[in-house]
C-alpha cells in the first residue's frame, strides 16, 4: 500500500475516533489570557482617516469594506461590471458624499486620496492589482486565495517587502482564537509529537454541462477574463462561480485550502515553509462543458520534519491535529480534543505563544499605524495559498511530485516546473501594470 492509500484507510480511523471527541468551548484561563490582547486599531479622529479604494466589489469585496469603514473613509469603488460598482456606490455613500466609480483600477491607483486598497476581485486578478497598488505606494488587504499561481505568489512577496507595504491577507481565522489556541496547544506539544494533520474541506459543485449566453448589460467581460484564456460568458463562469473553474481559481481546494491549510502550517510551524512531497488524486470525474475543477479529492502531503496530512472533501470540515498523545480538533464552530485536560490546563509561563489578534481588519490598519507585520502578512498568504496550488497540481497532472520549498521548485521535474506559473492572456499579463 502506498501513502496515499494508506490515507485513503486511515479516513475510517478518523471518522470513528471524532465519535469520542471531548467537546469543549474555548478554556476559561485561555479568554483571561486573550482579555489583554484586544488590540484593534482604535478610530481615528475625523481627518485622520486613510482614503479606502474597493478594488471588485462583489459580497465578500463590500463586506471587507463595510468592516474597513470603521478605520477609514471609503472614497473610491472599481469594479469592471457596473451593476457591482453601482451597488457598492450606494452602500458606501456617507454623509451624502458618494465614492468615486472607477471601472480600470490602474485610476484608483493613480489617486492621492486613496491610502489602502481592498482587493476583492476573483483570484485570477489578486496578483495583477496587489503588485499595482504596492508599486503606487498603498497598503492593502487582499481576499485569499491570494494568487492563481505559485510564481505569483514569489513576485507578490519579493514586492511588498522591497516597497515596505503593510499587506494582509484575507485569511481571518487567523485572528479567531479558536484557530490560535489549536496551534499553540499542537506548537506546545500538547498532542505528544505532531504526525498527522487532516484538512477537512467542502465538496465543490459538479454541474454542467453550460451554453454561451449573452454577456450582462453592463459588464466588461474581456476585462473580467483578464489573463485567463477566451472562453465564452455561460453565466456559470463570472461571478461568485468562478471558483468553480481552474481558468480563475482551483475549486474547493484552493476556496477553502486557503483557510484551513493557512491553520495547519501555523500549527505545524512551516507557515514559511511548505511541504516535500505531495501526491493527489481526483475522486470523480467531472461533467464535460461544465465545471472542470475537481470536487472530490484527496491530496497526501508530507513535510520535512515528518508530519504527513491530508487534504480532502473526505472529512469533515476543519483541521484536525494528531500527535503521539492525542488530538485537537478545530473549526469554525468548535474546538474538541481526545481528553478535556488537554484544553482545561492553561500552557505554561515559558509557553511558545502566536502572534495575537482577535479582529483580522483592525490589525490590519493598526499595523498601518504602526508600520509592523500584520497577522497573516504576504509571506504566509502565500506560503499557504502554495499548498493547495501544489494540490491542485499533483491532482491535475494525477501523479506525485517532489516540492524544495527553498527554491520554490519541483524537483528534477521539468513537466511540473512549467505548472508553477501560467500563460497569461494578452494584453492582461505583467506589462498591464508597467
Ligand atoms: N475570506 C473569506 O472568507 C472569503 C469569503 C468569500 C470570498 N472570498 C474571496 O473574495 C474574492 C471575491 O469573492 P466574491 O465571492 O465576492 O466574488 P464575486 O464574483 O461576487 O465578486 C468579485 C467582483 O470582482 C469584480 N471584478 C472582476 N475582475 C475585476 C477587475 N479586473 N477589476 C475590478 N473588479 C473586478 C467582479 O465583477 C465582481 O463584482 C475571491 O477571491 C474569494 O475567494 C473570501
Amino acid at each position: 500500500m502506498n501513502q496515499f492509500e494508506s490515507s485513503l484507510s486511515r479516513r475510517h480511523f478518523f471518522k470513528q475516533s471524532t465519535v469520542a471527541a471531548a467537546a469543549a468551548t474555548l478554556p476559561g484561563w485561555f479568554l483571561q489570557d486573550s482579555r489583554s490582547y484586544a488590540a484593534a486599531a482604535p478610530p481615528r479622529s475625523a481627518n485622520d482617516k486613510p482614503g479606502i479604494a474597493l478594488v471588485g466589489c462583489g459580497g465578500q469585496g463590500r463586506g471587507d469594506t463595510n468592516w474597513a469603514k470603521n478605520y477609514g473613509n471609503v472614497v473610491a469603488v472599481c469594479d469592471i461590471d457596473e451593476n457591482q460598482m453601482e451597488q457598492a456606490a450606494k452602500q458606501f455613500t456617507a454623509d451624502g458624499k458618494a465614492p468615486v466609480k472607477l471601472k480600470d483600477f490602474r485610476r484608483v491607483l493613480e489617486r492621492d486620496d486613496v491610502h489602502v486598497v481592498i482587493n476583492g476581485t476573483p483570484d485570477h486578478w489578486h496578483t495583477l492589482v496587489n503588485l499595482a497598488a504596492v508599486r503606487a505606494g498603498k497598503d492593502i488587504y487582499s481576499e485569499k486565495p491570494l494568487t492563481l499561481t505559485i510564481d505569483e505568489g514569489k513576485r507578490l512577496v519579493g514586492e511588498v517587502k522591497k516597497w515596505g507595504t503593510i499587506f494582509q491577507t484575507g485569511s481571518q481565522q487567523r485572528s479567531d482564537p479558536r484557530f490560535r489556541l489549536a496551534c499553540e496547544l499542537v506548537r506546545n506539544g500538547r498532542i505528544g509529537k505532531l504526525q498527522y494533520m487532516w484538512v477537512g474541506l467542502p465538496t465543490g459543485p459538479r454541474e454542467g454541462p453550460f451554453s454561451p449566453q449573452p454577456v450582462p448589460a453592463g459588464m466588461d467581460y474581456d476585462f473580467y477574463l483578464g489573463q485567463a484564456p477566451k472562453v465564452p460568458y455561460n453565466g456559470h463562469n463570472a461571478h461568485w462561480n468562478f471558483r468553480w473553474w481552474y481558468a480563475f481559481s482551483g475549486g474547493q481546494m484552493t476556496d477553502w485550502g486557503a483557510h484551513h491549510n493557512d491553520i495547519a502550517q501555523w500549527g505545524n510551524g512551516t507557515e514559511r515553509t511548505g511541504p516535500v512531497y505531495i501526491d493527489g488524486r481526483q475522486l470523480k470525474t467531472m461533467i464535460p462543458g461544465g465545471y472542470d475543477a475537481a470536487s472530490d479529492y484527496m491530496v497526501y502531503f508530507k513535510y520535512a520534519n515528518g508530519v504527513q496530512m491530508i487534504a480532502t472533501n473526505q472529512a469533515p470540515n476543519g483541521v484536525r491535529f494528531e500527535g503521539t498523545d492525542g488530538w485537537v480538533f478545530v473549526d469554525r464552530g468548535q474546538l474538541t480534543a481526545s481528553k478535556k485536560e488537554l484544553l482545561e490546563e492553561p500552557l505554561p509561563a515559558n509557553a511558545e505563544r502566536l502572534y495575537k489578534s482577535d479582529n483580522h481588519m483592525g490589525n490590519f490598519f493598526e499595523c498601518i499605524r504602526t508600520r509592523k507585520p500584520p497577522i497573516c502578512e504576504a509571506e504566509i498568504g502565500h506560503r499557504s495559498i502554495s499548498v493547495a496550488h501544489l494540490g491542485v497540481i499533483s491532482v491535475r497532472l494525477g501523479r506525485p511530485l517532489q516540492w524544495n520549498p527553498d527554491k520554490e521548485q519541483f524537483v528534477g521535474d521539468r513537466e511540473a516546473n512549467k505548472w508553477v506559473s501560467r500563460e497569461m492572456r494578452k494584453p492582461y499579463d505583467y506589462s498591464f501594470i508597467a
